[in-house]
């Protein structure tokens, strides 16, 4: 495997879930695989999770970890072709990327949607930058349309607590005060399309993700009729795609109460608003796997960087 950068990069997700799970009950089985390889974090944003998941990951497979926080530290990147780049930015990333393929053996890259305009997102000028320039290979910590790592725990996740051969997933949009991307909903769907489940999306009207990417998957509207006799309710944010970026409105019915979830289990990637997304009861109860989700971010990181150590 060259690069991570989607879901469509695992060859095999029950394969991929059962060496995730291998590598949970004996973490460090392959402590030699990585050593004298370095990994370098590179975040354009802000995270808890991946950042802490992937740095364990690295080092439980024998590797060196450098990180760095390049929105905040790094030089102002250009990415266009022939740009003169006599106005804010300071390097191209024809030499950045270059430059860290010298420092490192893998690079990892966070760098979320803008959410201004659509046509640059879909680019994702920053991980393709990269992807394209670097000389080594590019793990996707979560960019402008996708964010695979955290699909992949997921579905660990689901395999971890399904008590059916084919549950019922349901993934609801829910309210939130701020226009957030749709990378965590646009994996989670790719990747659910990849299992054996009965799987629904609940959101208002005018809350339809990419329908590329949703293609042929059960839409209700009604989220009540979604959520009957759910095994898993996910639950995540998302802005308009159609009115790109825009919060179209924060219909409070929508946030996931104790009522709602019924016997189901709760699954959220994290950070999560309390009484917006979903009230204390959910997340006070054994039913929240979001504990659960969070840790499987290691192993998830784990089974992808072994995998690429493996082809190089
Ligand atoms: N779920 C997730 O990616 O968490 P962080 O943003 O904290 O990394």
């Amino acid at each position: 495997m060259k690069h991570y950068l989607s879901i469509k990069d695992i060859d095999s997700l029950p394969e991929w879930v059962d060496e995730a799970i291998s590598l949970k009950k004996n973490p460090y089985q392959f402590q030699d695989l990585g050593k004298q390889k370095t990994i370098c974090l590179l975040f354009f944003n802000n995270s808890l999770r991946t950042r802490l998941s992937t740095q364990k990951a690295a080092m439980q497979l024998g590797m060196e970890v450098m990180v760095m926080n390049f929105g905040s530290e790094g030089w102002t990147l250009e990415y266009g072709n022939g740009t003169v780049m006599d106005q804010g930015t300071s390097e191209h990333i024809k030499e950045a990327a270059q430059v860290v393929s010298q420092y490192c053996d893998i690079v990892a890259i966070r760098a979320f949607a803008k959410l201004q305009d659509r046509a640059k997102d879909e680019a994702e000028e920053v991980l393709n930058g990269f992807s394209q320039h670097a000389s080594i290979p590019v793990v996707n910590m979560e960019s402008s349309t996708a964010h695979p790592l955290q699909a992949l725990a997921d579905a660990i996740t689901i395999k971890e607590f399904g008590k059916t051969k084919k549950p019922k997933v349901v993934l609801s949009w829910a309210p939130h005060p701020k226009a957030l991307p749709h990378a965590v909903a646009n994996s989670f769907v790719e990747m659910m399309r990849l299992q054996d489940a009965e799987f629904v999306i609940t959101h208002p009207k005018g809350y339809e993700l990419n329908s590329d990417i949703t293609q042929g998957c059960t839409i209700e509207y009604d989220q009540d009729k979604a959520l009957e006799n759910a095994d898993f309710v996910y639950v995540k944010n998302w802005s308009s795609y159609s009115e790109y970026g825009k919060i179209l409105h924060q219909d409070c019915n929508w946030m996931l109460t104790k009522a709602k979830l019924g016997y189901a289990k709760f699954m959220h990637c994290l950070p999560v608003r309390r009484n917006v997304i979903v009230e204390d009861a959910v997340l006070d109860s054994d039913q929240s796997l979001v504990v659960e989700q969070a840790n499987n971010r290691t192993y998830a990181a784990q089974v992808v960087l072994k995998k690429i150590l493996e082809a190089h």
